[in-house]
């Protein structure tokens, strides 16, 4: 006989009893309609893989249609498209055109699974010579607010005329959801909406991407427009201006390194907000599973059940296959 009969009143484990009940009290539940999956076409070559990447490539167009055919197999409904052009200069002018590598991979995915949501991720740094994500002045260096919305603008409205079911600009562009928003909106493209990579750390994480989408920055580092991983209110001030432009989507990014970012953004503002697990967050998670360290189902798992505890309504992820084949 105890001497506290009645205590512990609450015990919290009964509720953990068994799998179903388990199942019944959990809080926050993933499904593959909650991710979306990052792929990369090259213009020129054959399909080569990331090696910092396992189970992911560059492709090309050709094998882009089978990677396009898995994805929906899977039941994966929206991609985000990274192109990587065979040539490349400060203007970008490769993204210019309608024949462009990633006019020509919307085009084609559009066709082939119109139901498909396409997200063209829209930057200079995968077009540009030297790597940045900004128009230079050369030779100075200085990086071109300006002339980089000139560059996102036409480029936002080339992605829209190929099929793209939203643009997402990701250069950290100051003023960049307003220039692609009324560019959009006097082409006609008035019901396409705007995903904001609105705050965008100037993270280590990215290594792995760098290598997947050849734009390893040729001089320098991005922290003179990308955000200083020390800050907070500043990326609310970034998400609240972005608001002001017209964008209909915010991205925090990375992820899982940056949740409270996402809890704070998805109390601040009522749009629905995306996260992006990053190359690097994905190639350590490899690397560990590699040597034995820890079973890559379950860190994917658990990290990506983080990200979407947060306040996540939707999550990048090079996970979205596998998450698609061990749910299946
Ligand atoms: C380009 C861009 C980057 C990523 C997405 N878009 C790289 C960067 O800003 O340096 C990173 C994605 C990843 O690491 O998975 N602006």
């Amino acid at each position: 006989m105890s001497f506290f009969p009645n205590y512990p009143i609450q015990r919290p484990t009964r509720l953990r009893n068994s799998p179903t009940l388990r199942s019944l009290v959990q809080e926050t539940r993933l499904s593959v309609h909650d991710l979306i999956l990052p792929i990369f076409v090259r213009e020129e070559g054959p399909k080569k893989a990331i090696s910092s990447m396992p189970g992911h490539f560059q492709h090309n167009l050709l094998s882009l249609k089978e990677e396009i055919h898995e994805i929906y197999q899977l039941g994966i409904r929206t991609v985000m498209l990274f192109g990587i052009p065979a040539h490349k200069d400060n203007h970008g002018t490769s993204n210019l055109h309608d024949e462009g590598i990633a006019a020509q991979a919307i085009r084609q995915i559009k066709n082939q699974f119109p139901g498909l949501c396409v997200i063209s991720d829209l930057c200079l740094c995968d077009y540009s010579d030297h790597g940045h994500c900004f128009v230079l002045d050369t030779p100075s260096q200085r990086f071109l607010n300006e002339d980089t919305l000139h560059y996102l603008s036409k480029a936002s409205v080339v992605h829209a005329r190929a099929g793209a079911d939203l643009i997402a600009p990701s250069g950290m562009v100051d003023g960049m959801i307003a220039a692609i928003r009324s560019s959009l909106d006097e082409s006609g493209y008035t019901q396409i909406p705007t995903l904001s990579y609105a705050a965008k750390y100037a993270s280590a994480f990215y290594g792995p991407f760098r290598e997947a989408a050849e734009c390893q920055p040729s001089f320098g580092n991005r922290r003179s427009y990308q955000m200083d991983p020390a800050n907070s209110r500043e990326a609310m001030k970034e998400m609240s201006l972005d608001i002001s432009e017209g964008a209909d989507m915010l991205m925090v990014k990375p992820a899982g390194l940056y949740l409270d970012i996402i809890q704070q953004a998805r109390k601040a503002f009522s749009v629905p907000i995306a996260a992006y697990q990053v190359s690097g967050e994905y190639a350590m998670m490899h690397a560990a599973a590699q040597n034995g360290w820890l079973d890559l189902k379950d860190a994917a798992l658990e990290s990506l059940t983080a990200i979407q505890r947060a306040g996540a309504d939707m999550i990048l992820t090079y996970f979205a296959k596998d998450f698609a084949r061990w749910n299946s």
